[in-house]
């Protein structure tokens, strides 16, 4: 069964074409990647999948149900980490997954639990109490994608969640990504690292000037993506 179907998705402003008809499909439990230089429509993709962003043309289906035009009825499906932070800066951790939870409608003795539940998991209980603009790069981008995560989604988009961030807590990012779907959470990343996508994703597509060039298996792929990034400039 497929979490999501993209079909024929496009994304204009203006006269400017962003993303131009793409199709792919996610699996129930599936890590898929989407890779892409800077510019490449990976950002306004999600958005589209996500309802942040109006749908020029083309269609969405969650769980086998067409979304399209109604993609905030299918936010109990779905978790969102976009890549700056929408949590609020003056609120502690807790705080702020507190209210992320009341926003999906979780019952506050539920979304207490859940929260401390999640701060643990995460390293970062001690930071709990804290607001949010204290927290360094690495622990802004845990707490969102707890915050992503509150309500149990089937689906969880991440944008380029380990860009910018050091090598330790990438490294924490990733095993938290794999923990996830090992409780059959599907995740759609984006990703400007090869090595990213090789370590984490089942399939993976991959993306330029709005287009989907390539799709499938990390194997199937990864020798064209290498010839791809390896070619030398043109000056
Ligand atoms: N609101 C907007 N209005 C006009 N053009 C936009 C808008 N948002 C994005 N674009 C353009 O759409 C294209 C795709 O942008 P997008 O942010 O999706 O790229 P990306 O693959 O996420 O890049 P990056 O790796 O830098 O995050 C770019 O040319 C960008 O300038
Ligand atoms: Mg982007």
């Amino acid at each position: 069964m497929n979490i999501l179907e993209a079909c024929n998705l496009t994304k204009k402003y203006g006269d400017f074409t962003a993303v131009e008809s793409i199709d792919f499909y996610i699996k129930e439990g599936e890590i898929f990647g989407f890779l892409g230089p800077n510019g490449a429509g990976k950002t306004t993709t999600i958005n589209m999948l996500t309802g942040l962003a109006r749908i020029t043309s083309g269609f969405i289906r969650l769980s086998g149900t067409d979304y399209t035009r109604r993609i905030k009825k299918a936010q109990h499906l779905m978790g969102i980490v976009p890549d700056e932070s929408n949590l609020y800066e003056e609120l502690g951790g807790f705080q702020n997954l507190s209210f992320c939870a009341a926003l999906y409608g979780m019952e506050r003795s539920k979304r207490e639990e859940r929260a401390w539940q999640l701060l643990k998991q995460f390293g970062l209980a001690e930071a709990g109490k804290k607001p949010f603009r204290s927290f360094s790069k690495g622990m802004k981008r845990k707490l969102t994608i707890a915050a992503g995560i509150i309500h149990e989604p089937k689906i969880l988009f991440l944008d380029e969640s380990t860009t910018g961030i050091d090598v330790v807590s990438a490294r924490q990012i990733r095993k938290l990504i794999l923990e996830l779907n090992e409780k059959e959470t599907a995740i759609f990343l984006t990703t400007h690292y090869i090595e990213e996508a090789e370590r984490l994703c089942h399939r993976v597509a991959f993306i330029v000037d709005g287009k989907i060039v390539r799709i499938g298996t990390i194997e199937e792929l990864m020798k064209d993506m290498r010839n791809y990034y390896l070619k030398p400039p043109i000056y």
